[in-house]
């Protein structure tokens, strides 16, 4: 074990970040940890990226991306600003920070699967050396860093090193910290640097070490007293969501019943310039977090004998979505005097929300299965997608049909509004357009019906 106290080990670290050269690794290069890599290279600090996707790793190291927004020159200006990309964990040695985003999904019980964490820290701890500060970034329930990751760093280390804890400073040799992420793909409105990161260290100078090196890259750094209390405050922002979305669905559903306009009383309801935030609904929820990470928190919630009934109910809420969208659809075929069953229906969109190239638990693939299912003759169009293969619970094998003739169609389902679409083409082209995002806004037309 190391000789050095941790007051020199944090002191020696905090001036190498101060001095930006700090080497940076990110662990997880995909939708959170690329961007994140690329905002230190933006900075000037050298980042190595580790996957064990060898795909991700040849296409970064020959300068090319695989995420849509961002460009392959991109790449290559943070190659030149010391990026790399590897699979090999040895290369961890050589790293002053260590931060992790892996995935956090739900396994077939809707319960949290740590194994993407677990076996993150099995693969780091045999390289962890004295001084390193590790961070977890991946959305999970309040507890995790403490009690799954650090045990294993600790447990599995060649030399014996402990987590700096403020009880017991002698022993601790590296740091920990867990810092949410706050990406909202596809949103422009907000530079990443003028997000504020959040941050809890285990102990002060995990937090102070941490704080320092998000402090490179984001204007504003927000401490809160440990790992626990960033975990969940990550879930709260998205419970917020998840709960406030579920309420706009349900009376999205009654509005529809009573005749009225959900979308014009949210805008209405929008002018109020204190007390109120408009949600929107939608044909149910989509991406990696909102439909995922609640989930997290009802699961621990049972340990301490608590059930979270807002989280379950704004569950139900939303995936119902779908099965509205649906009886939506088989109500306006039958307008035209058409079943479901043999009807050919276009799905407009299949991405998880407007302009992004990401499918994960996209409504869309839930509505194109459940419309398969009673017989109808399903198509896709997505200008993200050219095809839908297989993902972790549905298998499609579709191919992009083209918008040339939406005349062939009994109903054209708009699924996700991309703002490329010709929205007033489209209508003038179908003979039935049903609308789950109110992309037609604006539209006369007898032949839309709102779901
Ligand atoms: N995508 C978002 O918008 C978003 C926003 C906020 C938070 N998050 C959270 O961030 C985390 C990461 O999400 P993401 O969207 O980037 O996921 P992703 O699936 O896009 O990327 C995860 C990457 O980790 C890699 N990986 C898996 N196991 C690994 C291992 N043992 N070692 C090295 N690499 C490994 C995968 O190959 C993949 O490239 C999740 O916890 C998610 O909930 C995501």
């Amino acid at each position: 074990m190391t000789m050095r106290t941790v007051s020199s080990l944090s002191t020696e670290l905090k001036t190498r970040i101060e001095n930006r050269q700090a080497r940076i690794a990110v662990i997880g290069l995909g939708y959170v940890g690329l961007p994140l890599a690329l905002l230190y290279t933006e900075q000037k600090l050298r980042v190595t990226g580790f996957d064990i996707d060898q795909r991700k790793v040849d296409t970064l190291n020959a300068g090319g991306s695989y995420i849509f927004r961002i460009t392959p020159e991109e790449i290559s200006a943070a190659r030149s600003n010391g990026l790399s990309a590897t699979s090999d964990y040895s290369r961890l040695t050589e790293m002053d920070a260590i931060i992790i985003c892996v995935p956090t999904p739900l396994n077939e019980y809707h319960e949290p699967d740590l194994s993407y964490i677990t076996n993150t820290g099995h693969a780091i701890a045999p390289h962890l050396r004295a001084g390193q500060l590790v961070i977890l970034e991946s959305t999970t329930y309040p507890g995790t860093t403490e009690e799954v990751l650090v045990p294993i760093l600790e447990k599995e280390n060649n030399a014996g090193l402990k987590a700096a804890r403020p009880e017991q400073t002698a022993d601790s040799d590296f740091f920990v910290a867990f810092s949410p992420e706050r990406e909202d793909p596809g949103n422009t409105s907000v530079a990443r640097r003028d997000i504020p990161k959040v941050v809890g260290g285990l102990d002060p100078q995990a937090a102070e070490l941490a704080a320092a090196v998000y402090g490179t890259i984001f204007k504003r750094v927000v401490r809160v007293s440990s790992p626990a209390a960033a975990e969940m405050t990550k879930l709260l922002e998205n419970i917020y969501r998840c709960v406030n979305i579920a309420l706009v669905n349900e009376l999205k559903l009654l509005s529809l019943r009573m005749g009225l306009d959900i979308w014009e009383v949210i805008e209405a309801a929008s002018t109020k310039p204190f007390g109120f935030q408009p949600f929107y609904p939608g044909p149910g929820l989509g991406g990696h977090c909102i439909p995922v990470d609640p989930f997290y928190l009802s699961w621990k919630a049972k340990e301490w004998d608590f059930h979270t009934r807002f989280i379950e109910l704004a569950g139900e809420i939303n995936t119902g979505m779908p099965y509205h969208v649906i009886s939506s659809v088989v109500g306006a075929l039958n307008r035209h005097k058409k079943s479901l069953n043999g009807s050919r229906v276009l799905v407009l969109g299949v991405a998880y929300k407007r302009d992004i190239d990401d499918l994960r638990e996209s409504p869309s693939l839930t509505i194109i299965e459940l419309l398969q299912k009673e017989g109808a003759q399903v198509s896709y169009h997505d200008p993200y997608f050219p095809t839908i293969g297989k993902g972790r619970r549905y298998d499609l094998q579709m191919k992009r049909a083209s918008l040339d003739n939406l005349g062939q169609y009994d109903c054209v389902l708009i699924v996700t509004d991309h703002s490329d679409y010709d929205y007033a083409k489209i209508v003038q082209e179908s003979q039935l357009v049903v609308d789950s995002r109110n992309a037609t806004k604006g539209i006369k037309s007898e032949k839309i019906v709102h779901c």
